[in-house]
């Protein structure tokens, strides 16, 4: 066979072996900016879900049965965001993530592999990453805005007002926390 041939059939191959590509009006910048922005949003989700069952699991003390089901109703709430933000991804003709190594390289919330967290400190942490997520779920509603992606951007919505929930659920337990005196609010950076 020459080598012009079996050059040929590599290129069929790769052809062959890449995913197709479902068809959308959106134009190739935005739905690669879409797309980029949301796997990233994607990673976070899946960071936080994490922690969030992490801290589920190493909660203690004697608020144990309230906080150990606040954080796995949290978590739960974060794992059913996933499926949906990978699918928008997938309908715009991107690709998204692929194993835990891809959403480690991916991910912008830091992970607390700490062997002890005090229960009012993995809220605060919690809160913290929740504001964080809100404002990045803000970044990928505008850059919808920008493209006409008003599916996507009618997901973000409701998935703004749920982490705004779990930041407030979150601010209460902490107050509850320190006798009534009122938990200092931090702002995403
Ligand atoms: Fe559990």
């Amino acid at each position: 066979m020459s080598t012009k041939r079996r050059l040929g059939g590599h290129k069929e191959k790769a052809r062959m072996s890449a995913p197709p590509t479902p068809p959308t009006d959106l134009p190739s910048p935005a739905t690669r900016n879409i797309a980029s922005c949301m796997n990233a949003v994607l990673a976070d989700v899946f960071a936080l879900y994490l922690k969030t069952k992490n801290f589920h699991w190493h909660m203690s003390g004697p608020h144990f049965p309230d906080y150990h089901l606040l954080l796995d109703e949290q978590a739960d709430q974060l794992f059913a965001m996933t499926d949906p933000i990978a699918e928008r991804v997938r309908k715009l003709g991107g690709s998204t993530l692929r194993s835990i190594g891809h959403i480690a390289r991916t991910q912008r919330l830091l992970d607390n592999d700490a062997d002890f967290v005090e229960p009012l400190d993995m809220f605060a942490e919690l809160r913290q990453d929740n504001l964080h997520l809100a404002a990045r779920l803000r970044d990928g509603h505008n850059v919808c805005d920008e493209h006409r992606d008003i599916a996507t951007a009618s997901m973000i919505e409701v998935w703004i007002d749920e982490t705004e929930r779990r930041t407030w659920f979150l601010f209460e337990s902490c107050r509850r926390g320190v006798s009534g005196k009122r938990a200092a609010f931090i702002s995403p950076a």
